[in-house]
């Protein structure tokens, strides 16, 4: 029997105001899974996001994650069901120190034994470990970064969302957060990840959707991504 996905999306439609920016996404993430969206500046990833986690209204379609419909749910009861997104941006909290950003948000609703504690997320990122008493206004744009991925994590999520995670950082920070990323997927973590770096994404993950101005244009495995070049050139300006 195939089991129900950890998320499925059908027919979503969102934007803002007048805007209507989603015409009918349709995407399923199953658990274990590495799932990434792909496409251009603009055609609507963060949107979908911001769909998919209750920070912008559904105007039609449906959602289900973890067994039910999160279509009538805010952002906050999305959240407490297993959702957790790093943002563009990063945003973390410039007068909490890196320790109480790893605390104030930590649960372990769904009771696993390996839970993201504090002691884990510090061996994750070691960097976090050294700058456990800083403000999180006195970290670099890479260290505020692991804050936020250590953050979300904290919260043991199903479904751990990563919108441009790697976005004006150093090539070497960048490494840091890809080699997180891999040790996540490891440990069977599910995770939706938008960003540009295809090869990385290739590497990195089960399958890809690209969207263009609102819609699924394409989806598949990995090695179909990376056998087709024409789709980076079309729809991905690589
Ligand atoms: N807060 C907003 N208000 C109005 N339009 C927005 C807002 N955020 C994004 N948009 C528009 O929605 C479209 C999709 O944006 P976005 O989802 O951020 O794209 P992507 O993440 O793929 O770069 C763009 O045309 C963008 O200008
Ligand atoms: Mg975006």
């Amino acid at each position: 029997m195939k089991r129900e996905p950890l998320l499925s999306a059908r027919g979503l439609q969102a934007g803002y105001g007048a805007s209507q920016i989603l015409f009918g996404i349709d995407l399923d993430i199953e658990p274990g899974q590495i799932v990434t969206l792909m496409g251009r500046n603009g055609m609507g990833k963060s949107t979908t996001i911001k769909t998919l986690i209750g920070a912008l209204g559904l105007r039609n379609g449906d959602i289900r994650f973890a067994g039910q419909s999160t279509a009538k749910l805010r952002a906050d009861a999305i959240a407490r069901m297993g959702m957790a997104i790093v943002p563009e941006g990063r945003q973390c909290f410039p007068n909490l120190t890196v320790r109480e950003h790893l605390v104030a948000f930590a649960d372990n609703r769904n009771g696993q034994s390996d839970a993201w504690t504090l002691d884990r997320i510090c061996e994750l990122f070691p960097r976090l470990a050294e700058r456990a008493q800083n403000m999180g206004n006195q970290l670099s744009g890479g260290e505020q970064q692991m804050l936020a991925i250590g953050r979300a994590l904290s919260t043991n999520p199903r479904l751990l969302i990563l919108d441009e995670a790697t976005e004006g950082l150093a090539p070497v920070i960048r490494d840091e957060i890809w080699r997180c990323l891999n040790l996540l997927k490891a440990a069977g973590q599910t995770i939706l990840v938008v960003d540009k770096y295809v090869e990385k994404l290739i590497e990195l993950a089960d399958h890809h959707f690209i969207l263009e101005r609102g819609q699924v244009v394409w989806q598949g495995s990995s090695a179909e991504l990376d056998g087709d070049r024409g789709l980076w050139a079309r729809y991905l300006g690589v």
